[in-house]
């Protein structure tokens, strides 16, 4: 727990599953923050209601729960007057919301190349946009926390609109972060590796196919969402308050290059 952080109001983009959920569950119950829970789909309304009843059961609202596509502008304006209208103010936004989908890319649809970027790239930078653009305004030494992956350093074929959207939120995040530093905000990257998530569930519920993962993670095992949830409550707390425009890898060695392991080469 970081007491610095009690009090403070986060947004979290797709909240409603896997690692958002996870986030936004981590600054509710243990860091005791306010948190705009944002979710996409229908099918997703009830798992964020449900984690926002849970925290709201004292008689204070903690969790606000808003439906919004955070690849459109208005989605992002919409989460910034959630959190102004109901709790006055807006100190760390969680870029979380993510989707991908697995083609050869010589038969990758232009229009599933173009879902994927809006959500992934175009998301952050918007939910960054509307978050910097209130820091700004009040003076708020705001920090901003994106999702990218460790794909936004590792190749992944047939996964090539995920990796150069993962990719671009790297580098997005390294000029943002440089930009505001001067005005104290920070602006930094999680990058997790092979996480027990839905966005996983049906590959990881093959044992071939878990295993065939596993053999990529030196620390072989499969990571958890409250272990990426600890990172982004430290990136959002002043206990990382001289860390700027870097990316934190979540990923039990996954980005070192794990066919090097027994020194050949
Ligand atoms: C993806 C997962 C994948 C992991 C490691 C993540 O970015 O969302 O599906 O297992 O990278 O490859």
């Amino acid at each position: 727990m970081y007491p610095d952080l009690t009090g403070k109001t986060a947004v979290v983009t797709g909240a409603s599953s896997g690692l958002g959920h996870g986030i936004a569950q981590r600054f509710l119950q243990q860091e005791g923050m306010n948190v705009v829970v944002n979710y996409h789909s229908e099918k997703h309304r009830g798992a964020a209601q449900e984690l926002a009843d849970a925290c709201n059961a004292n008689g204070r609202t903690m969790a606000v729960v808003v439906q919004a596509d955070i690849s459109q502008e208005e989605g992002a304006q919409k989460l910034l007057d959630a959190a102004l209208d109901t709790f006055g103010t807006v100190d760390v936004w969680v870029n979380n919301a993510g989707i991908e989908s697995r083609y050869p890319t010589h038969e990758l649809p232009l229009e599933e190349w173009e879902k994927v970027l809006a959500v992934n790239l175009t998301g952050v930078f918007l939910g960054s946009k509307a978050a910097l653009a209130r820091f700004v305004d009040t003076g708020t030494k705001g920090v901003i926390v994106n999702l990218s992956s460790v794909h936004e350093k590792v190749p992944w074929p047939t996964f090539a609109h995920y990796t150069a959207s993962k990719g671009g939120v790297k580098l997005f995040s390294e000029t943002i972060a440089l930009e505001y530093a001067h005005l104290g905000i920070r602006v930094n990257c999680i990058a997790p590796g092979a996480i027990e998530t839905p966005i996983n569930a049906a590959k990881f519920a093959d044992p071939k196919a878990l295993a065939q993962t596993v053999k990529l993670v030196p620390m072989g095992t499969i990571g958890t969402v409250e272990q990426i949830a600890a990172a982004a409550a430290w990136l959002a707390s002043d206990q990382s308050g001289y860390v700027t425009g870097q990316s934190l890898f979540v990923d039990g060695g996954m980005s070192l290059y794990p066919s090097f392991e027994r020194g050949d080469g």
